[in-house]
């Protein structure tokens, strides 16, 4: 029957359509260069991808793998919508460029991932915004800079991992933003910490700051870090400490200052406001021994152990000053000398303290510290030198 058939046909047409739109329904999208395992669950491993497939992923995706494809620059943005992202991964991709605001609307996102990328820059903004995020791997990139305000927003952070990367140079405000952070591990090879390179830096377990490689540890560096587990210093060329590095530095429980090479210490002035716990300096190399009236270490605790220093006649400056803190024969069975040659390794007490003649500018300060002058060391030295002459003259007069 003609009729019959025709209603069958259409019903068949009617079916297949239907039959599209439920398929549809029950299994949105998934890009044909991805794996959905579930509408959770998407793998888009090594699929040439050259874009972010943001409108064919499903919107319910809570994790994200996209390692190896082809994405050189993550736009601002480029995630948005994907309100229920809590992991992704973008390892192994060719990203040079990362956008400010590149990851903007993902609240619920906890881990991200670039790793293994050409990566050189970790600029402004970058990664503003992430409220919820907890990790952020960025090992094995080639990040030479981290730019002021790249974290600013991320303030539940807590592990960043920069291992692994050629980091030359933290820039002011590097990681402003970051409230809540375990661990910040910075690779080795730093040469530049800019003043205020921590500055809005809060509440970290523990910072770790070794095999860098400095000029000095200059004005303002460790200004506005605050509410801090460890800080530690270590195994670095720390150049020329001046004294400002640790200007408004405060609730710091532990400073670390470990196996470094240190040429001078300008000064220091570390006082009781700034409530910093346990100052460890130990296994340095101290090419200059600094000078006691110039330091300053209110802290409540004070270790200082297994450095060496110069046993040159500044020694006596050293011993009565605020880094023995009194206990002169403990400092010197736990110290050692750098200089001069012969003793250079022994420990202090191999090395007859009392036959070290006082510096000459010490001796005559201490004569002339009745009349004190606005510039002490450079006018005793002139007075030294004019009274050395008086009696080298004395003596050929006579
Ligand atoms: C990576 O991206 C850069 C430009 O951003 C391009 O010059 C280079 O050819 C790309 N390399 C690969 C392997 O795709
Ligand atoms: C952030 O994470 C917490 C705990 O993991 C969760 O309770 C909260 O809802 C998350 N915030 C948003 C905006 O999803
Ligand atoms: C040490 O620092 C405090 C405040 O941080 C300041 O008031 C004081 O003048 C400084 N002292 C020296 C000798 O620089
Ligand atoms: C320095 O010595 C005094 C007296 O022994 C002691 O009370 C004080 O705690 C010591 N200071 C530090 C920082 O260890």
């Amino acid at each position: 029957m003609p009729s019959e058939s025709c209603l069958s046909i259409r019903c068949a047409v009617v079916l297949f359509f239907l039959q599209i739109a439920t398929l549809t329904m029950l299994l949105p999208t998934c890009p044909p260069e991805c794996i959905c395992l579930s509408q959770t669950q998407v793998l888009c491993n090594s699929g040439g991808l050259r874009e972010i497939p943001k409108k064919l992923l499903p919107p319910t995706v809570e994790h994200l793998s996209l390692t190896r494809n082809h994405f050189p620059i993550i736009k601002s943005d480029s995630f948005a919508g994907l309100r229920y992202l809590r992991k992704l991964s973008l390892d192994g991709n060719n990203i040079s460029i990362i956008k400010p605001f590149a990851f903007r609307g993902l609240p619920r996102l906890k881990e991200l991932s670039i790793q293994q990328t050409p990566l050189a820059t970790v600029a402004q903004f970058a990664f503003a915004g992430l409220q919820n995020i907890t990790s952020i791997y960025l090992s094995h990139n080639k990040i030479r800079k981290v730019e002021g305000y790249a974290f600013a927003g991320t303030s539940n952070l807590k592990l960043l991992v920069l291992s692994n990367n050629p980091i030359h140079k933290i820039e002011s405000h590097a990681f402003s933003g970051l409230t809540n952070v375990e661990r910040l591990s910075l690779p080795s090879g730093i040469r530049q910490l800019e003043p205020d390179a921590f500055n809005g830096l809060e509440s970290v377990g523990y910072i770790k700051l070794a095999f860098m490689d400095l000029p000095g540890l200059s004005a303002g560096i460790f200004r506005g870090l605050t509410n801090i587990g460890v800080l530690s210093i270590q195994e670095s060329d720390l150049g020329i400490i001046e004294g400002s590095a640790f200007d408004e530095m405060t609730f710091v429980k532990s400073l670390n200052i470990l196996n470094n090479k240190i040429d001078a210490i300008d000064y220091l002035n570390i006082t009781q406001e700034q409530r910093i716990g346990h100052l460890k300096m130990q296994g340095n190399h101290i090419l200059e021994i600094p000078k006691a009236e110039t330091l300053i270490v209110e802290v409540e605790k004070l270790t200082v152990i297994s450095n060496h220093f110069p046993c040159n006649c500044h020694i006596h400056s050293l011993l009565e000053g605020p880094l023995a803190n009194g206990s002169i024969l403990d400092f010197i069975s736990k110290n050692f000398c750098i200089s001069p040659l012969e003793v250079n390794g022994l420990p202090m007490t191999n090395v007859d303290v009392e036959s070290i003649g006082r510096c000459e500018e010490e001796v005559t300060r201490e004569n002339l510290e009745a009349s004190k002058d606005s510039n002490p060391s450079s006018n005793s030295r002139h007075v030294f030198v004019n009274s050395a002459c008086l009696i080298v003259l004395t003596l050929f007069v006579r």
